[in-house]
């Protein structure tokens, strides 16, 4: 074994973190848990997946669960796509593979939204294969490690950082050996200030040595991303919503929103004729509620709110009348939940208005209820 790998498997035999999945020798958890984690924190992961796996205790039912259980199961950790595709991908193993996942890196990678890193978690952590991995966290503490100056997020610098991570791997300890640099990149090895006094490689860190760790991983410069100004439009009928379901591909696929369209000028003038533009719904603008911020990754929305009596309502298959105290039944995205009220909130109660004054307040903007 490698001294890092020496050093660093005692580290993690004393330092390792408690986290559900990890008591969990079952190769579905292993699998649920490592798709939750991409791109969210551990902390928002764990309650989020012993949710689900009490509601899809195994694979075989959740290729058959429906998608809308599934979206709303998922409702709040973002990136819907890593839903929709293990549900897919739960759908195959159950009819290919007998509903077990298979021990093979090919059929692994095979499956939808499981790339290479996943492969290499999975196959390390539940079948202990002798597979690598790179996630972000392995991407820095390696780029520290070997102070490598290449990008880390361009296919140069990514294939040095997997062959110094494959080049380190402990034989049989693959699972623990990855688990360990996730835990050091997220508790020590940190993306400022790194905790370098406590490091158990601080020895071997070249970074360190140079005095570069600051500047380690290099990472091509952030473009700026867009802002984008929308109008959301609430539309009351007897107690009723209009709701509209976004198509199955693509941001926030399969999920339910107020009718919105994006807007180039004054939101309260264009709303009308915009949304007509975007959606064929016809309304009369009410009023005003109020405004809901949010960033996705490749762009910024600002939401503004109105409540609108219906004029004209196309008969599209996307569009739903949702009695109000069903809206918590429709999965979607933070805007319009926040827009809707909480899921498991009375409309209307405290909870709700201070909900979104909280969210409105940067910006300046009371919001009120739109159902009174
Ligand atoms: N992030 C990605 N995979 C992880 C894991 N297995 N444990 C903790 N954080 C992670």
């Amino acid at each position: 074994m490698s001294r890092l790998s020496t050093l660093l498997l005692k580290w993690y035999s004393k330092h390792s973190r408690t986290m559900p999945w990890r008591d969990h020798p079952d190769p579905y958890a292993v699998w649920v848990s490592e798709i939750m984690l991409q791109q969210t924190r551990v902390e928002t992961v764990i309650p989020y997946f012993e949710k689900w796996m009490k509601q899809f205790p195994d694979i075989n039912l959740l290729a058959n669960a429906n998608e809308q259980d599934v979206l709303n199961a998922w409702e709040g950790l973002g990136y819907y796509t890593r839903a929709r595709n293990l549900h897919k991908a739960a759908k195959i193993v159950a009819s290919t593979f007998n509903g077990q996942l298979p021990r093979d890196l090919e059929a692994l990678r095979s499956l939808p939204g499981i790339g290479r890193y996943t492969v290499g978690a999975i196959a390390s952590i539940a079948f202990k294969m002798d597979a690598a991995t790179l996630d972000g966290n392995l991407r820095r503490v390696f780029a520290r490690l070997y102070d490598v100056t290449e990008f880390a997020d361009s296919p140069a610098g990514e294939k040095i950082l997997w062959e110094y991570a494959a080049q380190n791997l402990p034989k049989g300890k693959a699972g623990d050996y990855n688990q360990a640099l996730i835990d050091l990149g997220a508790t020590i090895c940190l993306p400022k200030n790194p905790r370098c006094l406590l490091c158990p490689l601080l020895p071997m860190c070249k970074a360190r040595e140079n005095g570069t760790q600051e500047l380690r991983p290099v990472l091509k410069p952030k473009k700026q991303v867009p802002q984008y100004i929308h109008i959301a439009a609430v539309i009351m009928d007897r107690g009723r919503v209009l709701l509209s379901q976004r198509p199955s591909d693509g941001l926030l696929g399969g999920m339910w929103e107020f009718p919105n369209a994006r807007v180039e000028e004054h939101p309260a003038e264009a709303l009308e004729k915009a949304l007509k533009a975007a959606t064929n719904i016809g309304v009369k603008k009410e009023a005003e509620l109020g405004i809901v911020q949010h960033a996705y990754s490749h762009f910024r929305v600002i939401v503004h709110a109105f409540r609108c009596q219906a004029v004209s309502i196309p008969k599209n298959k996307n569009l739903k009348w949702v009695k109000i105290g069903e809206l918590g039944d429709y999965p979607m995205g933070k805007v319009d939940r926040q827009i809707a009220g909480k899921k498991n909130d009375r409309h209307c109660d405290g909870h709700f208005i201070y909900d979104l004054l909280r969210v409105t307040k940067t910006i300046g903007r009371r919001f009120v209820c739109w159902c009174r």
